[in-house]
């Protein structure tokens, strides 16, 4: 294969040049025109804002789960050329924050431009991060090495981004687990250390979906929102476990559907001493809202309930 058969657009007079030189030839080159490849110039700069998609930087358990029965939605960019940009801050919490981000590809040869909105999660590794939730969540869970466990116990800063990435990777395995059980939870796309990615709820009108906490449905989408609600602790029940941080500024409204967040403390019902202290919690909290909004709802009469998906 002759050296001229990879080149670019600049090249090419000049080749054509020399091999005329070289034959006394005024034709043309005879290069079938399928192996000349035409290079355009990619835009490698990246604003400070941007990144590229760190998709193919985490190993496959770190990505969000599929199957043949339940594959992975189809917005999911995968493309090693999409691009993370930072499009602002959702919520500053106590222990993480959580950031809207837009993962991108441009249109290459006949593959269309696609673009997907995330929510962004970002533990806090920094000293001044005050975790509420106590060590009775974690009560006989595991840390992945020694090393790690005494970096804990020892609070180097090692020992908090450890802790941190496991707050991380805790809601990453809860909400991999309940979205392949059925559990109306954002698709988790992928986990990098402190940094958890997942669907981003709207409100169909490019903004986040609101908490429950701030809206007030009508009777009839109350009720709905109480069914789904009580499917998906029975869901969860049925796995053995407790959301365990149950509140209404823990569900999202997107429109006639509602999404259950904020899932790294979940408990297991039978195996944490307060397993059962933390599942009558989440079905008080929510109870009272619905019974604030209208509908009487018993929180007693939901827990007995969840109990027989249980045992
Ligand atoms: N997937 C998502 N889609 C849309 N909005 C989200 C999503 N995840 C989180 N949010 C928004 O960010 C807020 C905080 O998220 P989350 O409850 O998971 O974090 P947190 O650090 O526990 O916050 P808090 O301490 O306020 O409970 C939510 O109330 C919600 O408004
Ligand atoms: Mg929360």
């Amino acid at each position: 294969m002759s050296s001229d058969v990879f080149r670019t657009d600049h090249q090419s007079t000049d080749l054509d040049d020399r091999w005329a030189a070289l034959t006394s030839d005024e034709s043309q080159p005879d290069v079938a025109d399928a192996f000349v490849f035409h290079f355009s110039e990619v835009e490698e700069e990246l604003d400070p804002d941007q990144r590229w998609s760190t998709w193919l930087d985490v190993e496959r358990g770190s990505r969000g789960p599929h199957s043949v029965t339940q594959p992975r939605p189809d917005w999911v960019v995968t493309e090693q050329a999409a691009i993370d940009t930072e499009l602002g801050i959702l919520k500053t919490g106590k222990e993480a924050d959580v950031f809207l981000l837009e993962r991108a590809v441009q249109q290459i040869g006949d593959n269309p431009a696609r673009r997907s909105l995330l929510a962004a999660k970002r533990y806090r590794s920094e000293e001044h991060r005050s975790f509420h939730r106590s060590t009775s969540y974690v009560e006989g869970r595991r840390t992945r090495n020694s090393r790690d466990s005494r970096a804990m116990a020892k609070k180097t800063s090692h020992g908090r981004s450890v802790a941190a990435g496991q707050w991380a990777y805790a809601e990453w395995d809860a909400l991999c687990r309940l979205w392949k059980a059925g559990v109306p939870v954002p698709y988790p796309v992928q986990v990098d250390g402190t940094e958890l990615l997942m669907e981003f709820i709207d409100d169909g009108d490019g903004g986040a979906a609101p908490r429950l906490a701030q809206v007030r449905p009508k009777p009839e989408l109350l009720g709905s929102y109480f069914e789904q609600l009580r499917d998906g602790m029975r869901e969860l029940a049925r796995a053995g476990l407790a959301h365990g941080d149950l509140s209404p500024y823990n569900v999202l409204a997107q429109g006639d559907r509602i999404v259950m967040i904020d899932l790294p403390q979940v408990v297991d019902i039978v195996g944490n001493p307060k397993g059962m202290d933390f599942l009558l919690r989440d079905c008080h909290n929510m109870c009272a809202w619905f019974t604030s909004r209208g509908l009487e709802v018993d929180e007693q009469e939901l827990f007995a309930d969840l109990l027989t998906m249980v045992f």
